[in-house]
């Protein structure tokens, strides 16, 4: 069962101090984040960067810290997690090349083809209609930009369990287990089909399972 269906779209106040809390203590998404700002990094070295349901904002402030001649911008639907990010980004020193902003990735103010490419972690299974974000951001790349959708994976094989536990312990490898049966949970299959949607404009897409229990998209416009 799907609970998202059953939530608001945005992570509200107070979860948002949980959420943001949990993020920063846990290696895995630390890991994460460092992986997905890597993977950024080794595709472009300036620009504009539009990060979707940032959260906390870790994910831009690490971006930053990697490549400096980048604008980044992170939106969230949720204003207290857009207040938190703003805070991130002042405690690590970055700002000025990292904007947080209130936004429905939805309907989204910016004009077309402004930014260069497009991140998103995590953010995925809340959207209530991901075919219409998909086509937002579609439409804020700019041409030939590529946008990199990252989500949990609910299906992963059994090794990766053993896989998390090695490296994080089994309190943490079982938290993420858990939460990724029970909640952000989406089968490689469902997110394959979801993207593969007749009416999503992004026509070359790929997927692929780039760390255990992380399923990364891939989709040029
Ligand atoms: C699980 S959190 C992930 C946050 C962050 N990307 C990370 O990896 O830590 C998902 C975020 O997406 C945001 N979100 C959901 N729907 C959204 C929308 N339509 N527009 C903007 N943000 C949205 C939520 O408010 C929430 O902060």
């Amino acid at each position: 069962m799907r609970i998202e269906k059953y939530l608001p779209e945005e992570i509200p106040f107070p979860s948002t101090r949980f959420y943001a809390y949990l993020a920063r203590r846990s290696p895995f998404t630390r890991d994460w984040y460092i992986y997905v700002a890597k993977t950024v990094a080794s595709k472009i070295m300036e620009g504009r960067i539009l990060d979707v349901g940032t959260g906390p904002g870790y994910l831009p402030i690490e971006i930053a810290r990697l490549i400096d001649k980048v604008e980044i911008i992170g939106i969230d639907l949720s204003p207290d997690m857009i207040r938190i990010a703003k805070k991130n980004a002042q405690k690590a020193g970055i700002t000025g090349r990292v904007r947080f902003e209130v936004e429905d990735a939805n309907h989204m103010r910016y004009e077309d083809s402004v930014f260069d490419l497009v991140v998103s972690t995590g953010s995925f299974h809340h959207w209530k209609e991901p075919i219409r974000v998909l086509n937002e951001i579609y439409r804020v790349l700019k041409p030939r930009g590529q946008a990199l959708i990252y989500e949990l994976r609910k299906d992963a094989p059994k090794e990766d369990l053993e896989w998390l536990k090695e490296r994080y312990g089994s309190l943490i490898a079982i938290f993420v287990y858990k939460l990724v049966s029970f909640h952000s949970a989406l089968t490689m299959e469902e997110f394959r089909k979801t993207l593969g949607s007749p009416q999503n404009k992004f026509k070359r897409f790929s997927i692929e399972e780039c760390s255990p229990f992380i399923m990364e998209a891939t989709l040029l416009k």
